[in-house]
């Protein structure tokens, strides 16, 4: 028996260390949570995409009587980037979150649907994804998919 090992590396930033472009992606991913359809969870999640062009997308949970039904953020924003510009990668994807009692004090962490997705996302496009995470206290940056999703499936397997 041997034990196996996998690295992942995030990168922990307060907001105020962050340049420009990643502020304004933050803002962005902060102030689409106001546009979250979440009356059954009353968790709002907002998501921000910048592309290689660098248009920014953005998308929200949007939710469903028939639970299952709805969407989150990260995959709402994704398949809408993807569905209007199909040629360009997506370079980085901030997300932030509210409860009913204010933004998390930790980094939303994006579900295992989701990070499936993301993964896929920046295979389809062969560049690696960043991946900010918002919190009140402290921001998470990741660069690739890999460190949300390690041991990760993919259609290389089915080969
Ligand atoms: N949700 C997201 O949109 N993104 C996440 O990263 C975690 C969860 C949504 C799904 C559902 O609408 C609500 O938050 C509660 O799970």
């Amino acid at each position: 028996m041997k034990e196996v090992k996998i690295d992942i590396n995030i990168h922990s930033y307060s907001y105020e260390e962050l340049d420009a472009t990643d502020k304004m992606l933050i803002d962005a991913a902060i102030e689409a949570t106001n546009r979250s359809y979440a009356p059954y969870s009353n968790f709002a999640v907002g998501a921000a995409a910048l592309l290689e062009n660098g248009k920014v997308v953005t998308g929200t949970n949007q939710e469903n009587a028939a639970y299952p039904s709805g969407t989150c953020a990260e995959r709402t924003t994704l398949f809408y980037a993807n569905s209007e510009y199909p040629d360009q990668p997506v370079v980085t994807l901030a997300v932030a979150a509210k409860s009913p009692s204010g933004f998390l004090d930790r980094p939303i962490p994006p579900c295992g649907a989701c990070r499936q997705v993301l993964m896929e996302v920046e295979q389809r496009y062969k560049r690696p994804m960043r991946i900010m995470l918002y919190s009140k206290n402290e921001i998470y940056v990741m660069y690739g998919t890999r460190n949300l999703l390690p041991l990760s499936f993919a259609s290389d397997y089915m080969e």
